[in-house]
């Protein structure tokens, strides 16, 4: 096989430096997942997801992450192919190797974790991208349309429902422009009004069930259809995926729990040898800090993965 031509030290690098990335960023997710555990309706996380969701230099960043990533995984395959290139002939007696027994599941563990991932994004970030469908939510003050409310209280002083109110316009508009104008004008802005109704019947829906967020600042339990009628009617209204219901929903499920911890196991043995291991890389590590930077390695990836196992157990606990 003909891959180009670059140093294996130079691929090692750049694996360390895309993976220091990658140990960041998991941390500040981990971080971020413990606002699920907070009994507050997901004020919080859901404030945090809307400023993740809307706020330009984090879209950025999530490119350069997802970009990270799959240079992460491109150089490791590649690294790994090249090796076993180097030496076509393998070890006759198992375990000869000097390598680590920590570098050797990598591979696996990173292949776990990719596959992980796969799963995850179809569980919350296409839901984002609108990909796969969601539970979602959107901002009570940005259904508030001056038309609307104007079609609400005159139905109410008519004694009449929004929608017979717009037959109503609907009749009168047609005698009017049968007799003068622009019928084409005439519905589409028929058609307008029948879509502000369906906003309408949309929220007086979330009243009847309660659908609100504890702080009736958000209307909840929007399917993707309402998300895709409010994207058309109302563009500036951008409903947002629920995802503080979504996690605290998937983790009712006891076979998604064991999914995700299985997936922590791999990613602290994953993250344990890796710390290490870049510092390593990058000549950062000597006799004098090596055992050191081991110890601040293991301590790392005990954080970062505790944190991540506390969501799936205490929400499937109930606490
Ligand atoms: C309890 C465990 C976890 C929960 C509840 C969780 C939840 C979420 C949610 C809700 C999102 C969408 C956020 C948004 O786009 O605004 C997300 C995105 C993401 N998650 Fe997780 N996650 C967990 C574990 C992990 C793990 C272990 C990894 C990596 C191995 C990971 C990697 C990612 C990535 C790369 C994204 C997309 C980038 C982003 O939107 O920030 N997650 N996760």
């Amino acid at each position: 096989m003909n891959l180009p031509k670059i140093h294996s030290i130079s691929k090692k690098i750049c694996v360390a430096l895309l993976g220091g990335f990658l140990l960041i960023f998991i941390l500040l997710h981990a971080s971020a997942n413990m606002l699920v555990l907070r009994h507050d309706d997901g004020a919080w996380y859901s404030a945090f997801c809307h400023f993740m969701g809307t706020n330009y230099i984090v879209k950025v960043f999530e490119i350069i992450l997802l970009g990270f990533i799959a240079l992460h995984i491109c150089f490791t395959a590649w690294l790994w192919i090249t090796n076993r290139l180097a030496r076509p002939v393998r070890y006759h007696q198992p375990g000869r190797s000097k390598t680590h027994p920590g570098s050797k599941l990598m591979m696996w563990t990173g292949i776990l974790i990719f596959a992980f991932l796969v799963m995850h994004f179809c569980q919350f970030y296409f839901v984002k991208l609108g990909w796969v469908k969601g539970e979602y939510m959107v901002k009570v003050e940005k259904l508030q349309d001056e038309e609307m409310m104007q079609m609400m209280q005159m139905a109410n002083q008519m004694n009449i429902t929004p929608e017979e109110l717009i037959n109503q316009i609907e009749s009168s508009a047609s005698e009017y422009t049968d007799a003068n104008g622009d019928a084409a004008e005439t519905d589409e802005y028929i058609a307008g009004l029948r879509d502000k109704l369906s906003v309408m019947t949309l929220v007086q829906h979330a009243y009847e069930e309660g659908n609100f967020s504890e702080d009736r600042q958000w209307i909840r339990h929007l399917t993707y259809d309402d998300r895709q009628m409010l994207r058309r009617v109302m563009p500036e209204s951008d409903p947002e995926p629920d995802f503080y219901f979504m996690v605290r929903q998937l983790f009712h499920n006891p076979v998604m729990v064991l999914l995700y911890l299985i997936t922590f196991v791999a990613l602290f043995l994953h993250m344990r040898h890796a710390l290490p291991s870049a510092f390593q890389t990058l000549g950062l590590s000597n006799y004098k800090y090596g055992k050191a930077i081991d110890i601040l390695g293991q301590i790392y990836a005990w954080v970062v993965c505790l944190m991540f196992v506390a969501v799936p157990i205490l929400v499937y606990l109930g606490l």
